[in-house]
């Protein structure tokens, strides 16, 4: 699979100046998928460098992190002209490259940033609106992942109150990383004889209930808005 010299959306091949494939620690934990490159991206061919990209930046330093311990792409590698959003067809053809992307890296947690990777990611039309700040184990080609919906930094620059809610849902990533990644599809919990033995007639294997306050976990579907959250206006510009 060769990104570089990809043709599969004609016009973005025409229009782009680069290939953003994406950048960052090929080991890392955490991966964050954004929309698509913008001007400075396709410049610089790297993935959010410009305003978005400084905020995203500063949120990762206030839990602790850098650039530089997180891996971070987006839906599509090729700048849509004149920032237009990304189309079907063209999240379509582009998909195999994300996908692959997560195989590589084998994050514990991926934050989908807006609507686009998060509808992407989730196969599901459900808005960020609704979904940001609720961790969900999903799996992701082979791989489970906690998935972590946040609103687009980029759409957190105009709006002060996203960014209070960003800035509240990045607070609660280190917890999340913290869990490790989720339990692999075909890793079934399966006792050592001895251990079995030892708890003959005992509570062998229960799982811990999780204490107050503790990150959810269960992997919600249903799309109706939680108390408190607001259900309109999740598809202006196309970030949240
Ligand atoms: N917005 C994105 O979604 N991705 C980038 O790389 C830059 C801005």
């Amino acid at each position: 699979m060769q990104a570089r010299g990809c043709t599969r959306c004609s016009e973005l091949a025409a229009t782009r100046r680069t290939v953003v494939f994406g950048a960052g620690n090929a080991d890392a934990d955490l991966m964050f998928v954004g929309e698509a490159p913008g001007a400075s991206e396709d410049e610089q061919g790297l993935p959010f460098v410009g305003r978005a990209g400084k905020l995203l930046d500063q949120l990762l330093q206030e839990i602790g992190l850098e650039r530089t311990d997180v891996f971070i792409a987006n839906t599509l590698k090729c700048r849509p002209p004149g920032n237009r959003d990304p189309q079907p067809v063209e999240i379509d053809n582009c998909q195999e490259y994300l996908l692959r992307q997560v195989e590589l890296i084998e994050p514990s947690v991926i934050c989908t940033l807006g609507n686009f990777s998060t509808k992407l990611l989730r196969e599901d039309p459900t808005g960020i609106t609704r979904l940001h700040g609720r961790p969900e184990v999903r799996v992701i080609g082979e791989r489970a992942v906690w998935l972590y919906p946040l609103y687009h930094p980029a759409a957190a620059l105009y709006t002060p109150r996203m960014l209070q809610t960003l800035r509240e849902d990045f607070a609660r990533l280190p917890e999340l990383l913290a869990l490790g990644p989720p339990e692999q599809p075909g890793d079934e919990f399966e006792p050592l004889p001895e251990a079995a033995a030892a708890n003959a007639g005992g509570d062998a294997g229960e799982i811990p209930e999780p204490a107050e306050g503790e990150l959810a976990t269960v992997e919600r579907s249903g799309s109706s808005p939680q108390p408190g959250e607001e259900a309109a206006g999740e598809d202006q510009l196309g970030l949240f």
